[in-house]
């Protein structure tokens, strides 16, 4: 038996249009799972032309996930589910979160939209014996001096994850998580597109190089596999050693 075959199963990843999600997405695709993703934009035609997203072979559906009443309305065009990953996120820059608005919007996105999907997944990923995989942030365990909704929510995942591991524990789910360090995406390219920035970013990183999303993939394939059947509550810092420097 290949432990990370995924044939028969469903996967949906929230955040799943672009960027580290779609790489869990369509990893999860080629080990045979039928993967769902959601995203902001209207359709798949408007990530035709984003470098981070590849929607082949997944099916799509447009949900807002800032907005908890969108989450509980959201068509759920399957009838089982049997891993849930949770990569939504969004930062805002220009000292935006130091503002009650922008501070309240990353909450919303990064930490309480957790809590409502997972709720809304609940039963039928109690129904498979599922797993549910977070992915928080290698911010949750530093200061991140210019985003403090950035770190307060993904420091919230953190817990979210092993608190929500303990409660379901015993209803079949296995909730874990990943803290990712830094991987190019559009919500990095900040940094990463910048040349000094990326010099000083890769001089603190001792693998030497950025994460990519396919790194990411990886551990979340493992965390909802059964080489993983013992993993509870944890969430994996993926950081090519950042944190160790
Ligand atoms: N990149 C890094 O270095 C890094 C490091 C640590 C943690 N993370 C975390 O990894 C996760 C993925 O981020 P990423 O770097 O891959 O960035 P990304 O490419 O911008 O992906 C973010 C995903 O979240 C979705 N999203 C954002 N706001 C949403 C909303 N209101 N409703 C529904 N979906 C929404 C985006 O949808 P659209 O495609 O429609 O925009 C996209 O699918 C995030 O939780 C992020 O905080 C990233």
């Amino acid at each position: 038996m290949n432990a990370l075959d995924f044939s028969g199963k469903t996967v949906l990843v929230i955040g799943g249009s672009s960027g580290i999600g779609n790489g869990i997405a369509q990893c999860f695709r080629r080990h045979g799972a039928e993967v769902h993703v959601w995203g902001t934009r209207t359709d798949t035609a408007a990530y035709r032309d984003s470098p981070d997203s590849d929607l082949e072979g997944l099916q799509y559906t447009q949900v807002d996930v800032a907005d908890a009443a969108q989450i509980d309305a959201a068509k759920v065009p399957f009838a089982r589910l049997d891993v849930l990953v949770q990569a939504q996120g969004t930062v805002l820059y220009a000292r935006q979160e130091f503002e009650t608005e922008g501070f309240r919007h990353v909450l919303d996105v990064n930490l309480t939209s957790l809590m409502v999907c997972a709720r809304k997944f609940h039963t039928q990923l109690s129904q498979s014996q599922g797993s549910m995989i977070t992915v928080s942030s290698a911010a949750a365990f530093h200061s991140t001096r210019g985003n403090p909704a950035y770190n307060a929510s993904k420091t919230g995942a953190f817990g979210l994850t092993r608190t929500l591991a303990e409660a379901w524990a015993r209803d079949g789910i296995r909730v874990n998580g990943i803290a990712p360090g830094l991987v190019e995406t559009k919500l990095t390219r900040v940094t990463t597109g910048n040349p000094e920035r990326l010099e000083g970013a890769l001089r603190g990183i001792p693998l030497g190089r950025l994460g990519t999303p396919q790194d990411m993939a990886n551990v979340a394939l493992f965390l909802a596999s059964p080489l993983a059947s013992y993993v509870l509550g944890q969430t994996l810092l993926v950081d090519g050693g950042m944190l160790l420097a």
